[in-house]
């Protein structure tokens, strides 16, 4: 039986979604597997909600797929990574008009195999002019490398540096601030994650780990939200 989806009204719903997906190592141990198996089951986990978000209408979702730090993983797992990204890539290539989704990938790229690099190419290219929800993959990620490299582009062109023109340099210039972060797995850190944009975002801390985080605790997260009086440091309406 399909659990039904509470309907929330346009002006209540998050315009730009933000998620760490964490939990993919803890809860492959849970089942007795190698942590592959637990970032395989990720992907799923990751598909599943990339269309509840869509269908719910999300304008913007912005996954942590890969951070900075990362990086230090050990060279196995980072190698797993990689090859799982490069799997699933091609895998959404086929289908990717299917939700129309129109696709971007931020981060730091230089350290990635020009194989993944082409398929994130191929695939922004071929998903640009898509009408549907905008899916950012966050990936060689992190906060502070975003508004440091938005500073260096400043300073490089002699402009002055302000709040507005870092903004029209951050690697989601153009799209709306942060409005809910969620981040599964028990944790409450934000991680290097969207320093800058996700400076007034309500932020959503889960116990879940992340391959059992299903369309129903999107849906969960989404009303959540939807009963949070935003004040972006004023005082209440009518206080
Ligand atoms: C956290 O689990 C997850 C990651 C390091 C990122 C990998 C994410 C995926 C494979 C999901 C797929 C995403 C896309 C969009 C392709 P963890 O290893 O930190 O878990 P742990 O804290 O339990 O060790």
């Amino acid at each position: 039986m399909t659990a039904a989806v509470p309907t929330i009204p346009t002006d209540q719903l998050p315009k730009h979604v933000a998620i760490i997906m964490d939990g993919n190592g803890r809860w492959a141990k849970l089942c007795g597997q190698p942590r592959a198996f637990g970032h395989r089951a990720g992907v799923r986990s990751a598909r599943k909600v990339v269309r509840a978000a869509s269908k719910a209408g999300v304008e913007v979702l912005t996954m942590f797929a890969f951070s900075q730090e990362n990086w230090h993983r050990p060279l196995e797992e980072v190698n797993l990574l990689m090859r799982l990204f490069i799997s699933t890539l091609k895998r959404e290539i086929a289908k990717l008009d299917e939700y129309g989704l129109v696709w971007r990938f931020i981060g730091d790229h230089d350290a990635f195999a020009p194989e993944l690099r082409q398929l994130m190419a191929e695939t922004e290219r071929r998903t640009r002019r898509n009408k549907g929800m905008t899916l950012l993959i966050a990936v060689g990620y992190g906060g502070q490398w975003d508004i440091a490299q938005a500073a260096a582009s400043l300073a490089r062109q002699g402009e002055a540096i302000t709040a507005e023109a870092i903004e029209s340099r951050l690697v989601t210039a153009g799209y709306p601030a942060v409005d809910l972060m969620i981040r599964t797995g028990g944790e409450l850190r934000i991680s290097n994650f969207l320093l800058w944009q996700a400076a007034y975002a309500e932020l959503y801390f889960c116990d879940t780990l992340w391959p059992e985080f299903e369309s129903r605790n999107l849906h969960e997260a989404l009303s959540w939200f939807a009963g949070r009086q935003r004040r972006f440091g004023r005082v209440p309406e009518a206080a």
